[in-house]
């Protein structure tokens, strides 16, 4: 029985949302093309990703008897496919840059088809929670300090605080649906955290070196990006680094994902777009109004 406080908010699902994403220079983060491939990387797998996820909860549609948690995985997988269309711009944007994006996407579909259709739906299930966990602890930690994103641009940097708000308000969706519905033993649920962080992280360095490589950066140049932008995501001090204490409690038999706050500021991002209807100016209060 979990004795913990539950901090929860509801999904709300929000539609046809402009990021002005076509303005962006093609080095958006600070003039940094290290941060920024970083951030492109993760982003350009999300749209095959979160299509897995509806996948992997719609196994269980079915089975799901409470009528609450039925309308959270309604409302999830709504969230998700509007986080696919606007990374699928993000992604189009790569491409007229130039980028690679199809090789990787097409890497991401194979590996997630093939999960799909060969391993149990427990499996899948697990994954998708692991990988909810991960997303709603990196909102946080793109977010609950200014100077993380100090440097990103605006229009971009709303997208990212848009989808961290939403990572947020539903992270506890597919982990209801492992825990309540499928049953997932604890065993898989550690397992699959351990192996998302490693594949997640993995891919996306692999494949912002092939951004890089893209941009024209030599094998030397690269290392020299490499040794001086890892540590700011990953170093003792860095962006990730700070959530451990959060990421571990996963590794705990009693754990749910709502006994994490929510990050300070939720409600600024929410009361601006209901002010605005401007996700570029919500997502702008919510990053000011960052610690
Ligand atoms: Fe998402
Ligand atoms: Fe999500």
């Amino acid at each position: 029985m979990n004795t913990f406080t539950q901090y929860q908010v509801e999904p709300v699902v929000r539609t046809h949302l402009d990021f002005k994403l076509d303005q962006i220079p093609r080095f958006w983060f600070g003039g940094d093309p290290f941060k920024t491939r970083m951030f492109d990387a993760l982003s350009l797998t999300f749209p095959d990703g979160e299509r897995y996820f509806i996948q992997c909860v719609r196994l269980y549609r079915e089975q799901i008897t409470d009528p609450d948690l039925q309308q959270k995985v309604a409302d999830f997988i709504k969230q998700e496919a509007q986080h696919g269309i606007a990374h699928d711009k993000m992604n189009q944007i790569l491409i007229d840059q130039g980028m690679p994006v199809q090789r990787f996407t097409q890497h991401v579909n194979q590996r997630l088809g093939h999960a799909l259709k060969r391993y149990p739906k427990q499996y899948n299930i697990a994954i998708t929670a692991a990988c909810e966990h991960l997303t709603a602890l990196m909102a946080d930690a793109f977010f609950s300090e200014k100077a993380t994103m100090q440097d990103a641009h605006p229009f971009i940097r709303a997208l990212f605080a848009w989808h961290s708000i939403e990572e947020m308000e539903h992270r506890d969706v597919a982990y209801d649906v492992m825990t309540k519905v499928a049953h997932t033993s604890n065993t898989l649920r550690y397992s699959a955290l351990a192996l998302v962080t490693i594949l997640m992280f993995g891919f996306t360095m692999q494949r912002a070196n092939g951004l890089l490589k893209t941009d024209g950066f030599s094998v030397l140049e690269r290392m020299k990006m490499a040794a001086k932008g890892l540590p700011w995501f990953f170093g003792r001090q860095g962006i990730l680094a700070r959530l451990r204490p959060e990421y571990l409690d996963w590794y705990t038999a009693d754990f749910h994902p709502s006994q994490h706050p929510i990050i300070h500021q939720y409600q600024t991002f929410v009361d601006e777009l209901a002010k605005t209807n401007d996700p570029i100016l919500a997502g702008e209060a919510f990053w000011q109004a960052a610690l």
